[in-house]
């Protein structure tokens, strides 16, 4: 337990991540975020139970880690008139949801992914629909070291369109959900140099498939088994929502999940997508390259 600018930190029983309470954070000044933010730097989750921010506030908080990639966007199987999205069946807020239960980074699917997110609970059912992050730093050091140097120069194409297809949650014709849009999907080194603390980590997940000089069957083997090994105790925490909790992650270093809920109750999250900085977070598509779907 560490308190600092009137907040406390007790790091939870994981590779990272340190719960913090005392400040609202709609009220810190310059002084205490910059120590905030290097707390954030070294335990990449950070969760703010009790916060109850207005969507105004969690803007202004998101904004102070950098430039949004979008503002804020509900993640919810509300409708705007109260009634429930219970299933897929042609529904495209459904698809997303489930595809957003399997282990990814947000936008790796994007010129440019995404530095880190902000999210808060509003709604949130009496079980399931949790949220896990897993530590891809960690991941990486506990690799043999066989498989650093098997993987160290490998890369992987990443595309939204590729995972919901394997998944299932395509959607319907003439649908362009967000990130359906890519054309050429970017490739990205499997290890990857965090640009502010220097460390080595994976970056894997769902969106990543076609290991340029793999076979599809070898390169699907290997960002399986890769993943399966890096989402392990003690690299992984799963967080049981309160309305009113905030969280903000790295997502140079973490990958997330959420986790199944019954949909036929509600479950409603604001989520604000912090923008990966194009000096370190770009990754060019590779000319003629296609989306492998399926
Ligand atoms: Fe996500």
């Amino acid at each position: 337990m560490v308190e600092t600018h009137g907040f406390t930190t007790a790091p939870l029983q994981a590779t990272f991540g340190a719960v913090v309470t005392g400040r609202r954070l709609a009220e810190i000044d310059e002084a205490a975020f910059a120590w905030l933010y290097g707390v954030w730097l070294d335990r990449a989750l950070l969760i703010f139970p009790g916060q109850h921010l207005t969507r105004e506030e969690q803007v202004a908080f998101a904004r102070r880690f950098g430039p949004p990639e979008f503002e804020i966007a509900p993640l919810s199987n509300v409708r705007p008139d109260g009634s429930v999205r219970a299933t897929a069946e042609g529904d495209e807020v459904v698809k997303t949801l489930l595809g957003n239960m399997g282990w990814h980074h947000d936008s790796t699917y994007m010129p440019v992914q995404a530095k880190g997110a902000v999210f808060s609970a509003h709604v949130v059912p009496a079980e399931g629909g949790e949220t896990e992050w897993a530590d891809m730093r960690a991941a990486y050091d506990a690799l043999d070291p066989a498989t650093r140097a098997q993987i160290e120069p490998l890369s992987a194409f990443h595309s939204l369109r590729h995972s919901q297809a394997r998944a299932g949650l395509s959607p319907a014709q003439g649908v362009t959900p967000y990130g359906f849009g890519v054309d050429e999907p970017p490739l990205r080194p499997l290890v990857k140099i965090h640009p502010e603390t220097d460390r080595r980590n994976l970056v894997i997940g769902r969106h990543a498939y076609g290991v340029p000089g793999l076979s599809a069957e070898r390169s699907e083997r290997l960002l399986d088994e890769l993943c399966a090994f890096a989402c392990q105790p003690p690299r992984v925490w799963r967080h049981r929502w309160t309305p009113g909790d905030v969280v903000v992650w790295d997502n140079r270093r973490l990958m997330h999940r959420a986790c199944p809920w019954d949909m036929t109750q509600p479950r409603v999250m604001h989520h604000s997508r912090i923008a990966g900085d194009p000096a370190s977070e770009f990754a060019a598509p590779a000319a003629g390259a296609a989306v492998a779907v399926g």
